[in-house]
């Protein structure tokens, strides 16, 4: 049994549906904000190896009571608010949550720990809280310093101090994850690559920040969810561990292979999807290249991706044509006010 916090979302949804595929027991907390989607885990209605609970990490009664209740072996912790965009227009929830609340699932871990000790704590991290490199340093490794840019890289780096002073003061097991870009099913469509396939899909412009040359490290969910969950069960109590997908683009390469696929997959009736791209006022303070150094997974834990970036979009690119419905629910309620306020001060 394990508690999961943030499995509705993205990367969390993919790590629940994942885990319970492989006779694991889910408990999955989430308050379902903006991006959490329970559709995402219509896979699993009935399923009672799954229990989902609808609530705020920051509620240490709540999480008293789960973690008394279903007496889990581990917290995998996805739970935050992710967006670097939002970030910039609203840090205060980023450190409510993302900082505040991974203090209160701690305390309560702590507590719960004294009797249990095989308990673990793995924070799911980000490569972001190493900040920025030049386009030709050397990736980041688990010894790069934090230099956080964003006040979302910096309430994660905050919570990761936390994770990490845990463990040395009081002996807490954590593990905490640092991974690149995300892309595959059930992302948001306010992420850059599912943004591209919805915002195509509707004949809408594609919004590239300021040149297009900034360098992301894409990564499949699945070998995300995979590396997590041979990290849970082989990783070091007290470590930190990098995860990427040995996959640097630049934006205009991304964008690029997405029309590529689209035109092949469903093609417009004229022209190109690559004729809706539009350059547009850049992210302040955008960090310019991510790059990460994941041979410690791959020497201590044997892992490495499975998909390339390839074979990794191919599968996005499909999913997205295939599941329409769970793209039109995800981006009704208040999508399009977001989309408004970040795209109008680009314009
Ligand atoms: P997401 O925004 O899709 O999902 C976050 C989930 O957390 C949502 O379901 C939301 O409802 C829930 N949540 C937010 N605040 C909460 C709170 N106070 N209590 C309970 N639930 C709450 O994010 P994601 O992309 O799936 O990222 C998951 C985690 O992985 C985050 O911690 C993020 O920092 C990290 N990460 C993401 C990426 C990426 O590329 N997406 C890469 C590396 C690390
Ligand atoms: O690196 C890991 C991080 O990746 C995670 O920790 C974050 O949770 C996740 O959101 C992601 O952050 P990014 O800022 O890199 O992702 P995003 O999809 O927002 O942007 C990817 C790149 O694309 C970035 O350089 C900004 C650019 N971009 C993004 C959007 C939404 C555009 O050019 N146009 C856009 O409309």
């Amino acid at each position: 049994m394990i508690l999961v916090t943030g499995g509705a979302g993205f990367i969390g949804a993919n790590f629940a549906l994942g885990a319970v595929r492989n006779g694991e027991t889910v408990v999955n907390l989430d308050k379902l904000g903006y991006a959490g989607h329970l559709e995402s885990l219509a896979a699993l209605d009935g399923n009672p190896r799954h229990v989902f609970v609808k609530g705020d990490i920051g509620d240490r009664e709540l999480v008293r009571k789960l973690l008394a209740q279903h007496r889990p072996r581990a917290i995998v912790h996805f739970a935050a608010e992710s967006h670097v965009d939002r970030s910039i227009h609203g840090p205060g929830e980023f450190v409510q949550t993302n900082v505040v609340g991974t203090f209160a699932l701690l305390e309560e871990s702590r507590n719960f720990f004294q009797n249990h000790k095989d308990f673990r704590f793995l924070q799911v991290s980000t490569d972001e809280v190493f900040g920025s490199l030049g386009e030709t340093d050397a990736a980041f490794t688990e010894t790069s310093p934090y230099a956080p840019n964003s006040p979302y890289s910096a309430s994660k780096a905050a919570a990761d101090h936390l994770v990490r002073a845990y463990h040395h003061t009081y002996g807490l097991p954590t593990l905490i994850s640092n991974c690149s870009n995300n892309y595959g099913p059930f992302q948001l469509p306010e992420k850059l690559i599912p943004l591209l396939i919805h915002n195509a899909l509707a004949g809408e412009a594609l919004p590239v920040y300021g040149d297009g040359k900034n360098v992301r490290d894409w990564l499949y969910v699945e070998d995300h969810c995979n590396a997590l969950g041979a990290l849970l069960e082989r990783g070091a109590a007290g470590e930190t561990y990098n995860i990427g997908g040995n996959s640097e683009k630049t934006n205009l390469e991304v964008v690029e292979a997405v029309c590529g696929l689209l035109d092949e997959l469903h093609p417009r009736a004229s022209g190109r999807y690559r004729d809706l791209v539009t350059h547009v006022k850049d992210r302040p303070g955008h960090d310019r290249r991510y790059a990460m150094d994941a041979s410690k997974m791959r020497r201590r834990l044997g892992w490495q991706p499975a998909e390339s970036f390839a074979t990794g979009l191919r599968k996005t690119v499909r999913w997205y044509l295939d599941n329409a419905e769970w793209v039109r629910q995800a981006t009704s309620g208040g999508y399009q006010d977001w989309v408004e306020k970040n795209y109008s001060v680009r314009s």
